[in-house]
C-alpha cells in the first residue's frame, strides 16, 4: 500500500473554491440541469421567502465558471397539484428532467408539497407541453394526483429523477419522510427507536417520466448508529466503465457486475443543520 503522501502526490486534490454565486439568497435544496436548446445550466430550488413556488437561476459558464443569475419573479410552477394545501403549499426540492420521445419532448418536474388534510409532504409531478421546442422554464402544469404520498409513514420528499441510457429506463428515487412523524429529539426523530426514513426507487415510463411502472423498491434505510435521525436527498448516478471488464479499483478485477458499471447513490445523513 502506498503511503498517503505518495497518493496525494499522484492524484493532486483539486480544491473547490466557493465563489459568489447568488449572494446570500435563500436557495435551498438545489438541483441542476443542462438544457441543450439554450446551452445553459439551470438550478431549481425550494419555495422562496416571498412565495415563489420554484426558484430558478441559470448559468452560461458552469461548470468552468460560476456566474449564476437568479431569474426574479419567475414562478415556473404557478399552480401546484390539486392535492397540495393551497394556503400553505411549502414546495420543496424541485428536480427537472428532459423526457424525449421521437421528434418531440417535454420537461418534467418532481417536487414535494404539503398535502391537504395532512401535516405531511408528498411528491408531485408537473410537465411542460410536449413539443419540438419545449422550454425548460415552462410553464409547468401539475398533475392532479400526487406521485407518492405515504402519509401514514410521514409522507415523502426529495424526489430525484434519473435516465439510464443503456437500458432506456427512467427512475425516480425519493425519501419516505418518517422523520416528520418521529417521536421528537434532533430533527424530530432523534429519540429511539425513531421512524424509518427509507429511500424508495420507482421505475417510470421512459417516454413520459411520470407513469409508474411496477411498485417502488426500498433501496436503503437509515442506520441509527451511522446516520442518526435520518437520511435524505437521494441522487442516483450510473458510472459506466470505459471498455468494460475491470472496475476502477486497484485489484484488476471487475467487482461490480456487468462490464464494471455501477450505480452510485449520493445522499445526506444526519440532521439538515449538522
Ligand atoms: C429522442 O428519441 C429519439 C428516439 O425516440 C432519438 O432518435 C433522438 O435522438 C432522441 N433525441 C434526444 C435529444 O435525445
Ligand atoms: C393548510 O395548512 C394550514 C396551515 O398549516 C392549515 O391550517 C389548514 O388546515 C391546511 N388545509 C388543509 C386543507 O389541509
Ligand atoms: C414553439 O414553437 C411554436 C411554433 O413555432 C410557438 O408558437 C411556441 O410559442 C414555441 N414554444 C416555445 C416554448 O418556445
Amino acid at each position: 500500500m502506498l503511503p498517503i503522501l505518495t497518493l496525494l502526490h499522484l492524484f493532486p486534490l483539486s480544491t473547490a473554491h466557493p465563489q459568489s454565486t447568488l449572494g446570500n439568497r435563500n436557495f435551498p435544496d438545489p438541483s441542476i440541469t443542462y438544457d441543450p436548446s439554450t446551452d445553459k445550466w439551470y438550478a431549481f430550488a425550494t419555495q422562496s421567502d416571498d412565495d415563489i413556488h420554484v426558484q430558478v437561476a441559470s448559468s452560461s459558464s458552469f461548470p468552468s465558471g460560476s456566474d449564476w443569475t437568479y431569474l426574479p419573479r419567475t414562478d415556473i410552477l404557478p399552480v401546484p397539484g390539486k392535492w397540495v394545501n393551497s394556503s400553505q403549499p411549502e414546495i420543496w426540492a424541485p428536480d427537472v428532467h428532459f423526457v424525449n420521445s421521437s421528434s418531440s419532448g417535454k420537461w418534467v418536474m418532481y417536487y414535494s408539497g404539503l398535502a391537504s388534510g395532512s401535516g405531511y409532504h408528498c411528491i408531485g409531478t408537473a410537465s411542460t407541453a410536449s413539443s419540438s421546442n419545449a422550454s425548460i422554464l415552462g410553464p409547468y402544469t401539475a398533475d392532479d394526483e400526487p406521485f407518492a404520498c405515504p402519509t401514514s409513514k410521514g409522507g415523502a420528499i426529495d424526489a430525484s429523477g434519473f435516465y439510464d441510457e443503456q437500458d432506456d429506463a427512467r427512475w425516480v428515487v425519493y425519501k419516505v419522510d418518517g422523520s416528520a412523524k418521529g417521536p421528537g429529539g434532533p430533527c424530530g426523530n432523534g429519540l429511539p427507536p425513531g421512524e424509518p426514513t427509507p429511500f424508495m426507487l420507482q421505475r417510470v415510463d421512459a417516454r413520459d417520466g411520470v407513469t409508474k411502472v411496477g411498485e417502488p423498491i426500498q433501496i436503503l434505510d437509515r442506520d441509527p448508529e451511522l446516520d442518526g435521525p435520518l437520511i435524505e436527498a437521494p441522487s442516483l448516478v450510473k458510472h459506466v466503465a470505459r471498455g468494460g471488464g475491470d472496475d476502477d479499483d486497484d485489484d484488476n478485477n471487475d467487482d461490480h457486475g456487468r462490464g464494471g458499471d455501477r450505480w452510485v447513490l449520493f445522499y445526506s445523513s444526519h440532521c439538515f443543520n449538522s
